[in-house]
């Protein structure tokens, strides 16, 4: 390759980028313009649906993260209970995100217990007779006729819930 060939090659290049360059530019400039939220662009978040479904999503569970002594099935059972017979959704809502009932439970906050397994399953059993921030009573065991077993398998899906 000689020099005059190269420089023109180089130049082609260079050219090249400065027009994708300026794409980019364009495209930042126009997102940037979206997420402003201006008066003709209504917000594309005001079209989501306000609450997801966390009985049939798909479960993601990392088994490195599960305490001793529970497993992915625990945690698959507890899910069913949640939104079946422990009737726990009525009061957390069928996002588990919680409201004017129940606290969330797929945060990280924790309002009664340290959040480990074992605080988790106690809470369940004892129920909150005085709570933090909700205006109404969680029963014990929800008031529901709950085995140890059923109780152990809803403290595995709440403890997957804050770490999913
Ligand atoms: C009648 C409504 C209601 C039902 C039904 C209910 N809960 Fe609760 N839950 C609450 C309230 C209220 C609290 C305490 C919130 C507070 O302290 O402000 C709570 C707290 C909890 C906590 C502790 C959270 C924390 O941050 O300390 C867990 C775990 C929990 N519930 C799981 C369940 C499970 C599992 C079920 C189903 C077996 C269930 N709840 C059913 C109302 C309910």
């Amino acid at each position: 390759m000689t020099m005059e060939e190269e420089r023109a090659g180089g130049g082609v290049a260079d050219r090249a980028r400065i027009t994708s360059l300026a794409v980019l530019t364009l495209l930042a400039a126009c997102g940037g313009g979206d997420s402003g939220g201006s008066a003709e662009a209504p917000m594309a978040d005001a079209a989501e649906p306000a609450t997801e479904d966390a009985s049939t999503v798909e479960l993601n569970i990392d088994p490195a993260l599960l305490p001793e002594g529970v497993t992915a099935e625990m945690v698959e059972e507890g899910r069913e209970l949640f939104f079946g017979a422990g009737i726990c959704y009525t009061c957390h809502m069928m996002d588990a995100k919680g409201g004017t009932l129940a606290p969330d439970l797929t945060d990280d906050v924790w309002l009664n217990v340290d959040g480990e397994y074992l605080s988790i399953v106690e809470v369940i059993k004892t129920g909150v007779s005085q709570p933090v921030e909700h205006v109404g009573a969680m029963l014990p065991r929800a008031g529901m006729p709950l085995t140890d077993e059923q109780v152990e398998a809803l403290a595995a899906y709440s403890y997957m819930l804050s770490r999913m």
